[in-house]
């Protein structure tokens, strides 16, 4: 991942924001220290992103598509009431159960369940409203996941949706990469949707953030 902003910068932001707990740090580490592609995992600084997201929405329920080792899921569950809940779907098995290793040593891991299978099929599955919705898995059926999430989303719920600046090859027109086209495509879907309000912000790898309109 090219960065969009400098490290000196991201580093001073993230020195300014939320600070990551210990447990969190501990999946980051190992993360780094065992798997192929942990730069996956959104950082400390997006992590305080969500958790004032989800803590100025008051938010109780929570879905995350894209688990992987359970970092963001972690950071999300951190700043949720007792009673909040976070769904967090993905396919890969073995992420998943590194990330409930790391869960059973947090007093938040109780909060967050994870459904193991293709994020669409699980999406088939689920009842909503939920307040928060973070997509961040297969860039793929980044729409698909977008159009789903709004079904499931609350009047006042948000949607993030990560890496939609992928590296800024969204800048790059006609890309044969079918990520970078995927992206393009959700992006264009979502600025042209009438039913919401969209900000595309440059947080780390782009985020953007959306919202229903009054009474759409
Ligand atoms: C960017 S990582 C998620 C990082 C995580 N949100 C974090 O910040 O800690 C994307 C994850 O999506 C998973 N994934 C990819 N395709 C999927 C699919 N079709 N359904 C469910 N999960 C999928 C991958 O296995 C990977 O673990």
């Amino acid at each position: 991942m090219k960065p969009i902003v400098s490290k000196e910068i991201e580093d001073y932001a993230s020195a300014h924001s939320a600070m990551e707990s210990e447990v969190c740090r501990l999946i980051r580490e190992e993360t780094y220290r065992t798997q192929e592609a942990p730069q996956m995992l959104v950082g400390p600084l997006e992590a305080a992103f969500l958790k004032v997201m989800i803590q100025a929405l008051r938010a109780r329920r929570v879905l995350e598509i894209g688990t992987f080792t359970g970092y963001s899921a972690l950071a999300m569950a951190e700043a949720l009431p007792d009673e909040g809940k976070i769904i967090t779907c993905e396919v890969d098995r073995d992420a998943a159960s590194m990330a409930h290793t790391f869960w059973d040593r947090s007093p938040h891991g109780k909060k967050i369940e994870v459904r193991i299978g293709p994020a669409l099929e699980t999406l088939t599955t689920l009842a909503g409203p939920f307040d928060v919705i973070f997509i961040d898995a297969d860039k793929i059926n980044y729409v698909a996941y977008y159009r789903r999430g709004l079904e499931l989303l609350s009047p006042q719920g948000v949607i993030l949706i990560d890496n939609v600046l992928w590296s800024g090859e969204v800048l790059k027109t006609g890309s044969q990469d079918p990520s970078t086209g995927a992206i393009q495509e959700l992006n264009r879907t979502v600025v042209s949707d009438p039913r919401v309000t969209a900000v595309l912000l440059t947080l780390r790898d782009g985020l953007f953030m959306i919202t229903r309109k009054p009474g759409s």
